[in-house]
């Protein structure tokens, strides 16, 4: 039987629900960074966000409206266990039934992600993903779903991109808890890989549920030249940006030249040996894949290893390089590059080299593009928003992926991020990614942009096409 190609959109629960403190939720380390910390330069909370929690209905039937048939979305793991582990809280477990059974309804395919950064406070303080007891309590709160929603959901996500939200908690340390260490980031970026394995150890409990895999931000790593100093710059980037999160997932192990070089910097011990047998029986079925940018890698020079980000809005506000791996590689911005206000580079072809790379690297596995978008200012103007920019973005990517398609890579579905506005993180809501306008400011009304027609006559005129993929 062949199964529809999914087109759609996602969020994240923390990004848009609100409702921080309704129906019996727990506290995450979101909620404690917004309401507390000085790094918080933005000075906004996800309290009450898109207002998600009460307004789902009017956005599932726009997602409708707009020709989506799939909708990605993470269950916020502080409403089904307010201490993280222990009790459950039943009001958090029927939220996610009324919007899943919602979904269905309406003919939308939910893609669920499991743990989209809202980690509860509760295991925060005892060490978060630093303490091993983090990915047990993971695997608990992950089988708790599989059992309430596992007859509805078809496509499970373990973690949403593990290399962008570790090395920004523990590396670049502009996200909570707000760490500046090499040493505590990659034995973070260990345990986050191994609760991901052990929640696929409880799926493979349960038969007839679907499919899971795991959402990584791909970088595709590119040289500044070829010169043989450069390649092993560009070879030590893809580990740390990609590799480590997909050999695990589609191998079992992590990339031996990687933990070589990282040995001679870090001390490893922690990554215990009678966990390999989890990480090879915890390999996934899929790979979601979210590309914003490429990665431009030049040979190190010198000085200690940092990550820099822009968190601004005001373009090149950013020191070069963007990132020094000391005596691996340093990223910086390519000067002939187009680039946000954000100082994302827009790269196009990227999104082509990433999946023929995994296609090469993989073979067949289905692929999803999980997200794809791009973070703008944008003002309503007469009750509309011509947002023309990220319709150029969107088609262009789309362009890309369609063409490693066709060239034989197993793409299955693309999702735009976002839905609608909502709380970008520590860029606060400024920068915004939504297919649909959110005024924050006049009650949470929701209008949709000139791209969310744009999106829809798309899907439209492409439903006729063959995209059946064989299952
Ligand atoms: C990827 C993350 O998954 C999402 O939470 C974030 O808002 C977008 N990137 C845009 O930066």
């Amino acid at each position: 039987m062949g199964k529809k190609f999914l087109w759609g959109s996602a969020t994240a629960s923390y990004q848009c629900e609100g409702a921080w403190n309704e129906d019996g939720r727990g506290l995450s380390i979101w909620d404690e960074f917004s309401h507390h910390s000085d790094k918080n330069i933005n000075n906004v909370t996800g309290d009450i966000a898109s207002n998600h929690y009460h307004q789902f209905e009017e956005d599932i039937r726009m997602m409708k409206e707009g020709g989506q048939n799939s909708y990605r979305f993470s269950i916020a793991w502080p409403r089904i266990l307010p201490k993280g582990k222990g009790d459950v809280n039943q009001k958090g477990i029927d939220f996610y039934h009324r919007m899943i059974d919602c979904l269905l309804k309406n003919g939308i395919e939910p893609n669920v992600t499991l743990y989209h950064w809202d980690l509860p406070l509760p295991l925060q303080e005892k060490g978060g993903w630093e303490n091993e007891e983090t990915a047990y309590a993971f695997a608990e709160y992950a089988r708790i779903c599989f059992s309430e929603y596992g007859d509805k959901v078809k496509l499970w996500v373990t973690i949403n991109e593990p290399h962008y939200s570790i090395t920004s908690m523990y590396g670049a340390g502009n996200y909570p808890p707000n760490v500046k260490d090499g040493q505590r980031c990659i034995k973070a970026a260990y345990i986050t890989m191994l609760a991901s394995a052990l929640a696929v150890k409880e799926f493979r409990k349960f038969s007839n549920i679907g499919q899971i895999g795991i959402v990584h931000d791909a970088s595709p790593c590119y040289g500044v030249d070829d010169s043989k100093e450069t390649q092993f710059a560009v070879r030590m980037a893809d580990n740390l940006f990609n590799n480590w999160v997909l050999e695990p997932t589609m191998r079992g192990v992590f990339p031996q030249d990687m933990l070589d070089e990282l040995a001679k910097y870090y001390d490893l011990s922690f990554m215990k040996k009678e966990n390999s047998e989890i990480f090879k029986s915890g390999t996934l079925d899929f790979i979601g894949i979210n590309y914003y940018s490429r990665s431009f890698i030049r040979s190190y020079t010198e000085g200690e290893s940092y990550i820099g980000v822009n968190n601004t809005g005001i373009k090149s506000a950013v020191d070069q390089p963007l990132m020094v791996m000391k005596g691996m590689f340093e990223q910086i911005k390519d000067p002939g590059g187009e680039f946000t206000d954000w100082d994302m580079e827009i790269y196009p072809q990227g999104m082509y080299d990433t999946l023929r790379q995994i296609r090469q690297r993989y073979g067949d596995v289905p692929i999803y593009i999980t997200e794809n978008g791009v973070g703008l200012y944008e003002k309503l103007k007469d009750g509309r928003v011509e947002d023309d920019g990220r319709i150029d973005f969107l088609s262009k990517h789309i362009k890309e992926m369609l063409r490693a398609k066709e060239d034989g890579a197993n793409i299955c579905g693309y999702y735009v991020w976002s839905t609608f506005d909502l709380y970008s993180w520590v860029n606060g809501y400024k920068k915004r990614y939504g297919l649909v306008y959110v005024d924050f400011e006049d009650d949470n009304r929701r209008i949709p942009k000139k791209s969310y027609y744009w999106y829809r006559d798309f899907i439209r005129s492409n439903n006729n096409k063959n995209w059946g993929i064989e299952q």
